[in-house]
């Protein structure tokens, strides 16, 4: 995509525009990781139950997976729900299964329309029946789509994915010697998927939170106030922005402007 396809959807004259234009388009992250933040702050703020602000958050999925598919992002991974989860009272599990069910049904089409490639990291198999089921049609649905790869990590934990790769690589015979970081990758859930460049963080918080461990070695991290509710396209139009300010070392010395080879 580009920026005519992120100016269409944007009224003229809305400040998102000037945002928009900034946006170096030959520069952009291959892959964005959020963490989604801040909803039971969010709830709190309001005098809502904690299961409200997972409901708003909703909205601020919405907009920020259209933004990254008009922008032309490779991919985009949401932290939607980790291993660690399901400490949270039963009730708040059920609810943010559901919304996540819904979301899917309601959002089919909106993927289709914009070409969008939906795949679930984590371990999907200890979920219920009827999510997985969920999950499954809008994966295959989307299968043929050849833009943007929208994945949701979900009962997703980064230790627990380097265990299911260290698995996989044991069971597939490999031999140690023929292992090394790149052969190791493929035994990922994001095998095939270009690293993270940049991974935000809303609601201020300076954790990464078990959150795609491997994948993000070389990451900027951007980290914003704002709490996920809250989290639109102008938010990650300014992440991007302050992305492609930033210089990338990959543990080298300073050579190039910001961005440059983050591919
Ligand atoms: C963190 O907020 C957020 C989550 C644990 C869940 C995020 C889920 C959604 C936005 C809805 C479903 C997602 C999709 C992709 C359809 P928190 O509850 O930890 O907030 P707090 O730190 O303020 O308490």
């Amino acid at each position: 995509m580009s920026l005519e396809q992120l100016l269409a959807w944007i009224p003229a004259g809305h400040p998102d525009v000037a945002l928009a234009r900034q946006v170096n388009f030959e520069r952009l992250p291959a892959h964005i990781a959020i963490i989604m933040d801040g909803n039971g702050r969010w709830a709190a703020q309001r005098h809502l139950p904690r299961v409200e602000g997972h409901r708003a958050g909703i909205d601020a999925v919405r907009d920020t997976v259209e933004t990254a598919a008009r922008l032309g992002l490779g991919v985009l991974t949401l932290y939607a729900f980790s291993v660690e989860n399901w400490k949270r009272p039963a009730s708040e599990v059920g609810t943010l299964m559901q919304l996540l069910k819904r979301y899917l049904r309601s959002e089919l089409n909106t993927l289709l329309t914009n070409d969008i490639r939906f795949r679930v990291i984590g371990r999907i198999e200890e979920l219920s029946p009827d999510i997985q089921d969920e999950l499954h049609i809008a994966i295959e649905r989307t299968a043929k789509s050849q833009g943007m790869l929208f994945n949701i990590a979900l009962n997703y934990g980064g230790r627990a994915e380097i265990v299911d790769a260290a698995r996989r690589a044991i069971e597939s015979g490999v031999r140690p010697e023929e292992l090394d970081e790149d052969r190791f990758a493929g035994f990922l859930y994001t095998a095939g998927q270009p690293d993270p460049d940049l991974l935000i963080r809303t609601s201020g918080e300076m954790r990464v939170s078990n959150y795609l461990l491997w994948q993000i070695a070389y990451a900027e991290i951007y980290v914003t106030e704002t709490l996920w509710p809250d989290f639109r396209r102008r938010h990650l139009l300014e992440a991007v922005l302050a992305y492609q300010k930033r210089e990338r070392r990959y543990g080298g010395i300073a050579s190039a402007p910001a961005a440059i080879g983050a591919q």
